[in-house]
């Protein structure tokens, strides 16, 4: 047997030659989490031989990522604000930018009472469950127009043991009651031709619908904004990631709908997030 040096080495050789620029951490983290230790066990131990049986498991997991397939998915979770969330093929991978958006409003809302959070376009529940985490006095409605993924969302509140948040199949805002202190959503706002050109992970492996909106990647965006108004609390606000080219589109229909807009960057200065107040209670038309 080849001790896990060797293996290591091999690995990161195979997956570098299918183009993948990240091969030597993703070899580590395939093999310690095989192995169910953390990446420094493999150095310290590196002799160590590997038994036959998660040799051949091994292989498996690395031909995996080999086929471009995200190495989230393979390993079934990704830390989330400090949670553990599961993932696989029906919801999106949460991104570093979304953890940016809740941090934004944590930090902003963080010590006011929030007593309702709508979290629209839930996927893995990502984004409502750190909330739900944070605003503990906070009563959480998660929903997603997709059953697979808010069964892993659901999922993903017991993993974590959180309580203060359900979850509802629905699309959008419709048939939604009730105000909330806060409504949030990273909705699809891609692109077609954006995802045909995506890399190899995002096009063959994340599910496009919830990616890709039609009209520039602005329809699923502009029916959130057209809609929201009835459903905010006085002084609520609607928070929202977006496509870092989209702002000047959003802040020309948003002024129809809503008094405030504040459009934010992210850490590497794009313009991903847009934070809208005082809706205008106008009854929408945006199909
Ligand atoms: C970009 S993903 C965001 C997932 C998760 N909130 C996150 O940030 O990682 C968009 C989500 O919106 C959902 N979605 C798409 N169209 C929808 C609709 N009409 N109503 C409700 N959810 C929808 C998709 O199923 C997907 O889970």
């Amino acid at each position: 047997m080849p001790p896990l040096i060797e293996i290591l080495k091999q690995s990161e050789h195979f997956l570098k030659s299918k183009g993948i620029a990240t091969a030597k951490l993703d070899a580590e983290l395939l093999l310690s989490h095989l192995l169910r230790c953390n990446r420094l066990f493999l150095y310290l131990h590196p002799r160590d031989d590997m038994r036959e049986c998660l040799l051949s498991q091994f292989q498996h997991l690395l031909s995996r990522r080999g086929n471009r397939e995200p190495l989230q998915y393979i390993i079934g979770e990704v830390d989330f604000y400090g949670l553990s969330i599961a993932v696989d093929g029906n919801v999106l991978i949460p991104r570093h930018e979304t953890e940016e958006l809740v941090d934004m409003i944590i930090s902003r809302f963080g010590n006011r009472p929030i007593g309702s959070i709508l979290d629209l376009g839930t996927g893995s529940g990502a984004i409502g469950l750190a909330l739900a985490k944070h605003f503990t006095e906070a009563n959480v409605l998660a929903i997603d127009a997709n059953q697979n993924a808010l069964s892993t969302a659901q999922k993903n509140a017991m993993r974590n043991g959180i309580t203060n948040i359900r979850f509802k199949v629905g699309d959008w805002l419709e048939g939604v009651d009730g105000t909330f202190d806060m409504i949030i959503s990273n909705p699809p706002y891609l692109t077609d031709e954006e995802f045909e050109n995506a890399q190899d992970e995002i096009k063959n492996f994340e599910p496009k619908f919830a990616l890709v909106s039609k009209n520039n990647g602005l329809a699923d965006i502009f029916k959130i904004i057209g809609t929201a108004g009835k459903s905010l609390a006085k002084d609520g606000t609607l928070a929202l990631e977006t496509g870092s080219s989209q702002h000047e589109s959003i802040a020309s229909f948003a002024k129809n709908y809503f008094d405030k807009l504040e459009s934010m960057g992210d850490l590497n200065g794009e313009d991903r997030f847009v934070f809208l107040q005082n809706p205008r209670n106008l009854v929408s038309q945006v199909t």
